[in-house]
């Protein structure tokens, strides 16, 4: 039986996040420069937000650059902005024709002109689309984020809008990029890499973590599939034990 027909589409998870990883090694294995697994890697995005769309996923994170990519050589971070550009130019009537939103979390300020301008219009553009929200997390690490939310609810202390004992979970999340996303229940990672890279450390408290040594621009909504359904197989005890949860 195909793993799509496997999953209980009552239980899924709300928010799915995922490391794009081993773009380059995929190029590497064929010979190519790397810059050809990260064209290719587009194409597992947009195999993968269709399959989210398709099961009925609400959320779809994507890690596409981080804060520590900006020390990659200029060639690879320059192409990969003319990536980002050229993408969601191409795909935002697709997006739209599938009610998919398309958002963005990290330091978006820090991205060339040209891409924040085109990722702006594309979000305006899809902004009312209500299937699913893909997220881009560009120029985005999770220690960045939550320094920038420490920076907030200083300010809001020092302007006495809260006093330092009402600060707790709740209005600390309200400070992060993720605002008004939940917290996903499944990570997934590609290309055997065991590690989560700085990516939403705060929302990741109690996340699932699946790891696949698919390259990413292998990866194809079938193998999302069998992930879900290898999350669907786990106990999510909360810190409780089995007897409690029923
Ligand atoms: C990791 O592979 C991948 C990236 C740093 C970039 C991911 C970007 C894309 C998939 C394309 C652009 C995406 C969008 C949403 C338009 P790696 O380069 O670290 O691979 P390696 O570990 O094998 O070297």
């Amino acid at each position: 039986m195909r793993f799509k027909e496997q999953i209980d589409v009552t239980r899924l998870p709300e928010h799915i996040a995922i490391i794009m990883d081993g773009n380059g090694r995929w190029a590497k294995n064929q010979g190519k420069f790397r810059h050809f697994g990260h064209e290719s890697g587009v194409l597992s995005v947009k195999d993968i937000v269709e399959g989210c769309a398709d099961i009925g996923i609400k959320h779809l994170t994507v890690y596409a650059f981080s804060t520590e990519n900006w020390n990659r050589p200029i060639e690879e971070v320059n192409a990969l902005m003319e990536l980002l550009i050229s993408t969601i130019n191409q795909e935002t009537a697709t997006l739209t024709k599938n009610n998919i939103r398309l958002n963005a979390i990290g330091d978006i300020a820090s991205l060339p002109q040209k891409c924040i301008e085109d990722l702006k219009s594309a979000m305006d553009k899809t902004a009312g689309n209500t299937r699913c929200t893909l997220t881009l997390a560009l120029s985005y690490s999770a220690k960045w984020e939550l320094i920038e939310a420490a920076k907030k609810l200083a300010q809001l202390v020092k302007d006495q809008s809260l006093r330092i004992d009402e600060i707790n979970e709740e209005n600390f999340a309200a400070q992060l990029t993720t605002l008004n996303i939940p917290d996903p229940e499944l990570m997934i990672r590609t290309s055997g890499e065991h590690r989560i890279s700085n990516f939403l450390l705060w929302q990741m408290a109690y996340t699932e973590l699946y790891f696949t040594d698919t390259l990413w621009p292998d990866f194809r909504r079938e193998d999302l599939f069998e992930a879900i359904v290898d999350y669907q197989k786990r106990e999510r005890r909360f810190g409780k034990i089995s007897e409690q949860l029923n």
